[in-house]
């Protein structure tokens, strides 16, 4: 699973062979430079939605409902769920499940399938106390394992667990039947995602230790932009074969 904002990438995934697309509201932070995701909005997600479903029309897409949408009661969370499905999602997103009991079965009984996200959920940083790994004591494990039922008993296909050791990540896979997709959760879950733009290297500060960077972006882009500014101060580009006669 790979998290894409836009039809380029989605359509790159799709002929790569990538299993699923997520439209992660981490786009907040990637693509408009907010310092965390609970800036992410409904319009904001359903335009990266549209976006990453033209590009890539049969891939099964999950969307993240953004910071709060799912708080304010059945109404507001089922308008925008609504909205992202229109745009192209084949289901939703949601981080946590204490408290999101009722909204979960809505959504799941209106007939949208619901992924779970648990361990690190970004939406609640402010009251994790940072980017933390999560499920690190005895009881804190215990309960990522217990929320991760619940979850598959509410009705969720399938859940993210973010940045949980290898350890707590297999207990979990191995304990419930719905697929467990980690990211920064070790090798013995069912399935891995990571943001697109962190394993090309798009980054210009620290990444987490489980980003493996398949490509230097940052650099190779760079350089294009670079040699393009030199071509043009040297006279080279246009060409004749890039100019109308
Ligand atoms: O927002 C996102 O891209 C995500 C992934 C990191 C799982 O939730």
């Amino acid at each position: 699973m790979l998290s894409v904002y836009d039809a380029i990438l989605a359509r790159i995934a799709l002929q790569a062979g990538v299993n699923c697309l997520l439209v992660g509201d981490s786009v907040a932070m990637v693509l408009y430079g907010y310092e965390s995701t609970i800036f992410a909005t409904v319009e904001m997600m359903a335009a990266h939605v549209s976006a990453a479903r033209r590009g890539s029309p049969k891939t099964f897409l999950v969307a993240d409902l953004p910071f709060g949408t799912f708080r304010r009661g059945l109404k507001p969370a089922m308008k925008a769920v609504e909205t992202l499905v229109r745009a192209g999602a084949s289901a939703v997103k949601l981080e946590g499940v204490s408290g999101n009991e009722k909204i979960i079965v809505h959504i799941v009984e209106s007939g949208i399938p619901v992924m779970g996200h648990l361990g690190l959920t970004p939406q609640s940083v402010l009251g994790l106390g940072g980017y933390k790994v999560q499920g690190g004591t005895p009881e804190s494990a215990h309960r990522l394992i217990d929320d991760a039922k619940r979850l598959e008993d509410l009705g969720a296909f399938s859940l993210v667990l973010e940045c949980a050791s290898r350890a707590v990540g297999t207990k979990i896979s191995t304990n419930i039947s719905i697929p467990v997709i980690g990211i920064g959760a070790g090798v013995g879950v069912d399935g891995q995602v990571l943001v697109a733009s962190d394993l090309l290297g798009f980054s210009n500060g620290p990444t987490p230790r489980f980003v493996r960077k398949y490509l230097d972006g940052e650099t190779l882009v760079a350089n294009a932009f670079g040699e393009f500014l030199q071509d043009i101060e040297n006279g080279d580009y246009p060409s004749d074969s890039e100019s109308y006669e």
